[in-house]
């Protein structure tokens, strides 16, 4: 199959990309499941958009700097905060539906976490990203989209990206070689145990790059949202930070609200501080809960969560939710330009996978759709631009490679649960090191050389999550200091060396 564009992956920075890509190139989108299966359809929380009289992209962009630690790429977030309105009121005037007042008619603008002022707009209460993910993919018609395909491979020739290789679950093969080739995969949740990730999120993009070349950073920057519903020992959903945002506060189980005194912002205090005070709490024994019993109409303000929490039998009219911290989000990824271009030409990221500099070292809240919205538009218009080829791409045959033995793959519940444990939301050098060695174990260096062909996709995910799991151990190993989402009990401060420092991870030596 040859294509001008391959997208692997279906997220909101995907089907921007798709959207806007011109409409004479060949584009496919390979998925791994289905369409709608992503973070983004997922995503409760909205998009950050500094549109109400009092704010600016600057106050947007200052907040998004603060929450990241100052680690950020300055000028990305100037640039995305500032377009922020434009792509926003794109989407108003081609009718995506956001959330309005019923009194004014203008759009409701909510607060969350880290943000000095009302600006997150969503969409159906709380399913905004499937109220933009339904809305993007109804403007697709004219895209193949292949469903239930696992990129296993970039295929490289010359030092460029030409195409990839997938599969599918009854071990059916394509190639598919394409002048672009992007990846568009999200983060990699599922290595941990408590996560609010789809069950596809593997890791799949990053391990892709890595083993065909290309420099990632900032990987041991893994946000944890402080607020998954906690039933049955399980993070078992969303529970959005919007609804902190409309006055919920955290208790422990005598009424205690555990923000108070921790920071100015309480219970809207960044995201790490609030999952790394929640993690303090539990590990001392407590329960926590979101007490909610001064939100009016929790059930129609917040559809997806009630639901969520019917499932779960909780009952949101006893006025309180069970909570725990989960993985959310990568700050890191693939290194790109401001073009979504990588380190390996011909290859691009966008999304989650890719890490431009935005987020630093914590993202701001529902700064991620806005991301995707922003980064696909940039990468289409820059693929839009550039010459296609049209040369006949041709793979050079490789040096022979093996196939490792399946009993040096981890069981799965073993490695989530030791990544929750020893690279989790508070690390130490000892935890990180015994995690290391037990990574280690498994022979990393065969599976970033090995031969994958013969893998099932189940095996092809453990590949993915083992070699994703190693590279946030090792960065998280390498930052002796504490930053974001990135906190080590035996360097428990900032280190302003380290502010603008960044860890690139590459398979011929890294770099600091
Ligand atoms: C949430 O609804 O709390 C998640 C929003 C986000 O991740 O930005």
């Amino acid at each position: 199959m040859q294509a001008n564009v391959i997208i692997i992956g279906s997220g909101i920075a995907a089907l921007q990309l798709a959207k806007k890509l011109s409409s004479d190139l060949h584009v496919i989108i390979i998925t791994k499941t289905k369409v709608t299966t992503s973070n983004s359809y997922l995503a409760q929380g909205g998009i950050a958009v500094a549109l109400s009289e009092q704010d600016n992209p600057f106050k947007h962009y200052q907040d998004t700097l603060e929450a990241g630690r100052f680690h950020n790429n300055h000028e990305v977030v100037s640039l995305m905060t500032k377009e922020a309105p434009e792509l926003i009121n794109e989407l108003l005037s081609e009718g995506c539906s956001f959330d309005r007042d019923a009194a004014t008619g203008r759009l409701k603008l909510g607060l969350e976490g880290a943000h000095s002022e009302k600006r997150i707009i969503h969409g159906g209460g709380d399913a905004t990203g499937k109220t933009v993910v339904d809305f993007l993919y109804q403007q697709i018609n004219h895209i193949n989209v292949i469903e239930n395909m696992t990129v296993y491979e970039l295929l490289i020739s010359d030092d460029r990206c030409i195409g990839v290789k997938a599969k599918d679950s009854s071990g059916r093969t394509i190639q598919v070689f394409a002048d672009h080739t992007v990846i568009a995969t999200g983060g990699l949740g599922q290595i941990y145990s408590f996560t609010s990730n789809a069950q596809t999120v593997t890791g799949d993009g990053l391990a892709l790059a890595y083993r065909a070349g290309a420099e990632l950073a900032d990987m041991e920057f893994v946000q944890f949202h402080p607020t998954l519903l906690h039933a049955d020992g399980k993070g078992a959903g969303l529970v959005s930070e919007a609804v902190r945002g409309e006055g919920a506060r955290l208790v422990a189980e005598d009424g205690t609200y555990i923000m108070e005194g921790v920071h100015p912002y309480k219970d809207l205090a960044p995201r790490h501080v609030v999952s790394q005070t929640i993690f303090d709490w539990m590990k001392k024994g407590h329960t926590v809960y979101l007490d909610i019993s001064q939100i009016e109409d929790f059930e129609d303000h917040f559809p997806t969560v009630a639901s969520i929490c019917k499932e779960n039998g909780i009952d949101v009219k006893s006025g309180k939710i069970p909570v725990v911290p989960g993985c959310h989000f990568l700050m890191g990824g693939i290194v790109t330009d401001l073009n979504g271009q990588t380190t390996i030409p011909n290859l691009y990221a966008v999304g989650e996978a890719a890490c431009t500099g935005v987020h630093g070292a914590n993202r701001l809240a529902s700064n991620s759709l806005l991301e995707g919205l922003f980064f696909g538009k940039r990468l289409a218009d820059y693929i839009n631009q550039s010459k296609v080829e049209g040369k006949k791409l041709i793979r050079k045959r490789t040096n022979e490679r093996i196939t490792p033995s399946r009993s040096l793959l981890p069981d799965i519940t073993r490695l989530k649960n030791s990544m929750m444990e020893r690279t989790g939301i508070m690390r130490s050098g000892s935890n990180l090191k015994k995690q290391l060695d037990y990574l280690e174990g498994f022979a990393i260096n065969q599976w970033l050389e090995a031969d994958l062909d013969q893998l099932s996709v189940e095996e092809l995910n453990k590949v993915f999550m083992l070699i994703s799991s190693w590279l946030v151990t090792k960065a998280a190993m390498a930052r002796t200091e504490s930053r974001g989402g990135h906190l080590r009990t035996d360097y428990p401060n900032e280190d302003k060396s380290w502010e603008q420092t960044q860890i690139i991870q590459h398979k011929k030596g890294g770099r600091i």
